[in-house]
């Protein structure tokens, strides 16, 4: 073999041994990032419930049949969706939240409607899409007016 040729298969094996170190080291490099970017199971859980509460606390709709279905209090309720409509916002700012998990803000939008249109608000199945919304309009003022009419009526005409 000629001096040439040696060095050149000795500069060809040493190339291709650096390029498998390298990928070798990329490959572990590229894994260790991927791992430290896995998503963190739990704030993606806390995550996408509060988005899920918070966009059924939001529309008056949703948050009247749920109010309507559900068996638990309406002050426990109330107060589970003012705290997640008031925890929300910050999660869905938060750029490294949303990359991890997605942005569960907006699949929570599109799903409530989605379920909303198959007649499901959070948990309850089936739901009656008539849920009344507390009325505090004109109306209580003519309501309550005519309950009085009628006590003092009828205090009038007693004995
Ligand atoms: C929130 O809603 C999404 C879409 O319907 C659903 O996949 C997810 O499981 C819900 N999250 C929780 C914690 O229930
Ligand atoms: C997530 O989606 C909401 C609206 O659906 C948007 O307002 C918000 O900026 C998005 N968040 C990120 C970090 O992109
Ligand atoms: C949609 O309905 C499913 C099934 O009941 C429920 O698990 C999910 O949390 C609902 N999603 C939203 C955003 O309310
Ligand atoms: C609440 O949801 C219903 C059904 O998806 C939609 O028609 C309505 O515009 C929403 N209301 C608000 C205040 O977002």
């Amino acid at each position: 073999m000629s001096n040439p040729l040696r060095t050149r298969l000795t500069l060809l094996l040493l190339a291709l041994f650096s390029t498998l170190i390298f990928a070798e080291k990329h490959a572990a490099a590229v894994l260790a990032v991927r791992q430290a970017a896995a998503p963190p199971v739990d704030q993606c859980l806390d995550y996408s419930r509060t988005a899920n509460l918070s966009v059924i606390g939001t529309n008056s709709t949703y948050r009247a049949t749920y109010l309507q279905e559900s068996n638990m209090g309406t002050l426990a309720n109330q107060k589970m969706f003012n705290a997640a409509q008031a925890k929300l916002p910050k999660l869905t700012a938060d750029a490294a939240l949303n990359q991890a998990c997605g942005n569960l803000t907006t699949v929570a939008l599109t799903e409530a409607e989605k379920n909303f249109s198959s007649k499901i608000v959070g948990p309850f199945r089936e739901v009656k899409l008539d849920a009344q919304k507390i009325d505090a309009g004109p109306l209580v003022v003519v309501i309550c007016g005519l309950i009085v009419l009628g006590v003092s009526l009828v205090w009038g005409i007693m004995p």
